[in-house]
């Protein structure tokens, strides 16, 4: 419990750091005052972390969530001098290039007890989840200068770095939010109905589900995913966690590099194909996919 109120503790400290570099260049009066009331509220929940005994992990974690999104929605309205910060917050919130962070498991270690003990979730979470985040970042900033250098000799290893680190950082933020100690049973209303839709019941998902992650071949996920296309729910494993994809994204705009794409004309000219291929790219299709993409926004992290 005790090192779990100290990992919101160095968050609430990292916010505040966050919150003294940005002050200095703050250029709205306006957002000044609300960035000084909101050091108000951070100080107050500091002092509640330090003093209280008797706390609710959850609504800890809540109110840590809350602060951290107001301070980011304070920041992009400085940025755009714009009122809306609600709406301007949604639109606009992004992931800097390098910058991902590992935000504090949303319950303490201990409370999956006695399904997953204290030990593995320090592991999982401090250690494991923190090298994908670390490894993600570093992927993302060497793909940055390769881009600047016009120098891509590495880009098939950051590529690789990127989806393993990206898919592991992706899939385990997923991970810590799907699970609860408060958990279990069944879910309810329409995901109840799309289960059964998809799979005839959900004794009968439960059992292809857990079927599926035991035969994951090595190391890997069981994932259940929406197929925007077939319109229905699917179970498919992840081996490792990438096979190159990042999972938690979606594609826009794809090339088949598959031999059988254009062996026949370009034989083992693959380059060619691919320069060739820039004349035929129909990019008013890709901005409708990805305006449509664009609009499925989790938290920032
Ligand atoms: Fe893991």
């Amino acid at each position: 419990m005790s090192a779990y109120i100290d990992s919101l503790k160095k968050w609430c400290e990292d916010m505040r750091q966050s919150y003294e570099d940005f002050m200095t260049h703050v250029k709205s009066e306006h957002i000044q005052n609300q960035l000084t009331h909101w050091k108000v509220q951070l100080v107050q929940f500091q002092e509640k972390l330090s003093h209280s005994i008797h706390l609710h992990d959850l609504d800890l974690y809540d109110r840590a969530n809350e602060l951290y999104e107001q301070l980011q929605s304070h920041m992009v309205g400085d940025k755009e001098s714009i009122e809306d910060h609600q709406r301007l917050e949604e639109n606009t919130r992004i992931v800097p290039i390098g910058g991902h962070r590992l935000l504090p498991l949303p319950y303490a270690y201990d409370a999956l007890e006695p399904y997953i003990d204290e030990e593995t979730m320090r592991l999982h979470h401090d250690i494991h989840h923190k090298s994908y985040v670390d490894g993600l970042n570093k992927a993302e900033k060497e793909m940055q200068k390769m881009r600047s250098s016009d120098s891509f000799d590495l880009i098939k290893h950051w590529e690789r770095e990127a989806a393993f680190n990206g898919a592991g950082h992706y899939l385990h933020t997923i991970f810590w939010e799907i699970m609860n100690p408060h958990g279990g049973g069944e879910p309810t209303g329409e995901l109840m109905n799309a289960i059964e839709k998809s799979f005839g019941s959900f004794n009968q998902f439960k059992a292809q589900f857990t079927e599926a992650a035991n035969a994951v071949e090595g190391s890997g996920w069981a994932i259940l995913v929406w197929s925007p296309r077939a319109r229905r729910l699917e179970i498919l494993q992840a081996e490792k966690h990438q096979n190159l994809s990042q999972w938690d994204i979606l594609p826009l705009l794809v090339l088949d590099v598959w031999e059988h794409a254009y062996y026949l004309k370009y034989q083992n000219k693959r380059k060619d194909y691919i320069e060739n291929w820039w004349h035929i790219v129909n990019w008013p299709e890709v901005e409708k996919r990805f305006n449509k993409a664009s609009t499925v926004k989790w938290k920032p992290y």
